[in-house]
């Protein structure tokens, strides 16, 4: 599929009510925009504003911002603090860092020695000063910021629990362990405050938003509100750890919907879409190169960017009449076919399957080397072979 220079009636359009510049390198939603135009930025010592209410569609929610909470009142409003970040992985990795170049008192905990112990260290967090064993930064901390993996936040907890004593306050960034309690075993003590702030993605984007002065969607949540304090401390958190909006939700809405959307559209379900466009096309004799331009290279590098941009309507109305025509009529065809299996996957997240099954493999002593294993075989497939040569024909990849 060919797609092609915006209409005239956009450019005009374009032209007329020219439209905020739009980075498609990392797309965000129109709301940023829309709330920076609408709202002039705050001076440090102006009030706060704190809520906004913004229509999405036809609903009205609430959302609140970082131009709430500059840096020198996140400083002290957790001056009595030690945030106690532990687990190192991708969250622990861009929200610690962030927290750290915000001027918080941040500690990581990690085991010693381990693979997350070693790349804390090289991120410069300093033995005995910053970075301890997960007991002891549990130990010290006043918010603890569980960001251990979903299965290692289970399988912790019985040691874990007692250090989380009264005044402190319980932090997840997946609603996963307390809400399946049932399976994960983490009941939370009834004296603390139990919050929490999800980046909707990954926590290298959580880190490098943060580096270029914009700030990573997040939701945020209250489990267990002890001190009548547990939001405003959920939104400073979601602040300090770089987020640019927070969406309020439940600690349940959170892990349904990111269980299912990352099994689905984000990661399982494209993967397996692009998987069966590929071999479809060669199974019908066209070459590894043409199959992979047609199912990956146009769709992340042309197509996509421009849906993340300004919408659907605005990556059709950029392509030909022939593909727009195709697409409109194949979409319903797509989406009638696979709304059973994602019915079917929503059913499996509610049920717990898919929490049982991320306990069940990812407390194998070996579970690394097993996903590693899987990383290879997908970096095996002849689809990922010849993307990484098409790649290597972008001129920003030629020596
Ligand atoms: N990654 C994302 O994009 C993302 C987005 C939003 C929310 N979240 C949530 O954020 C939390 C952290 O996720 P993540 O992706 O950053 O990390 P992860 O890769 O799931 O977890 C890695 C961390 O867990 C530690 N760990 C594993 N088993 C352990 C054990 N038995 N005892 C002690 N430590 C253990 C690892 O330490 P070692 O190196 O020592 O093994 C490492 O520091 C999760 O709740 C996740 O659902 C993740």
């Amino acid at each position: 599929m060919a797609s092609r220079g915006l209409p005239r009636a956009l450019r005009m359009a374009r032209v007329a009510a020219p439209r905020p510049v739009v980075s498609t390198a990392l797309p965000r939603p129109a709301l940023a925009k829309a709330a920076r135009a609408a709202v002039p930025r705050m001076a440090v010592n102006a009030p706060v504003r704190g809520v906004k209410t913004m229509a999405f569609a036809d609903s009205k929610e609430t959302v609140y911002e970082r131009d709430d909470w500059p840096r020198a009142k996140l400083q002290e409003y957790f001056k009595n603090d030690t945030l106690a970040l532990i687990g190192y992985g991708s969250q622990g990795h861009g929200q610690g860092l962030n927290l750290r170049d915000q001027g918080l008192n941040v500690i990581v905990g990690v085991r010693k020695d381990g693979a997350s112990w070693k790349e804390a260290v090289q991120d410069g967090w300093i033995p005995g000063k910053n970075l301890f064993d997960v007991n002891t930064a549990v130990e010290k901390g006043t918010v603890i910021m569980n960001l251990l993996s979903d299965a290692a936040q289970s399988e912790t907890w019985p040691t874990l629990r007692p250090m989380i004593t009264k005044g402190k306050t319980l932090y997840f960034s997946h609603g996963f362990s307390p809400v399946f309690k049932n399976l994960t075993n983490v009941d939370v003590p009834k004296d603390v405050d139990v919050i929490l702030v999800a980046p909707k993605g990954s926590g290298r984007t959580v880190r490098s938003l943060f580096r270029e002065g914009r700030g990573i969607n997040s939701s945020i949540a209250v489990y267990q509100d002890v001190t009548g304090k547990a939001k405003e401390r959920a939104i400073a958190m979601g602040v300090a750890v770089g987020s640019g909006y927070l969406y309020e939700t439940t600690f349940e809405k959170e892990v349904y919907s990111d269980l299912y959307g990352e099994r689905g559209c984000l990661m399982g379900g494209i993967h397996g879409m692009f998987l069966a466009q590929y071999e479809v096309l060669r199974e019908r004799g066209h070459t590894p190169s043409e199959a992979f331009n047609e199912t990956v290279e146009e769709a992340t590098q042309s197509l996509y960017p421009l849906i993340g941009a300004n919408g659907m309507d605005w990556m059709y109305a950029a392509c030909s009449t022939t593909a727009r025509r195709g697409a409109i009529d194949w979409s319903s065809r797509f989406r009638d076919n696979l709304k059973p299996l994602f019915n079917e996957l929503y059913d499996s997240v509610a049920a717990g399957k898919e929490t049982q099954r991320a306990l069940d493999y990812n407390s194998q002593p070996d579970y690394r080397q097993k996903y590693e294993k899987e990383m290879q075989d997908i970096r095996d497939l002849e689809i990922w072979r010849a993307g990484k040569a098409v790649r290597s024909l972008r001129p920003e990849n030629q020596k």
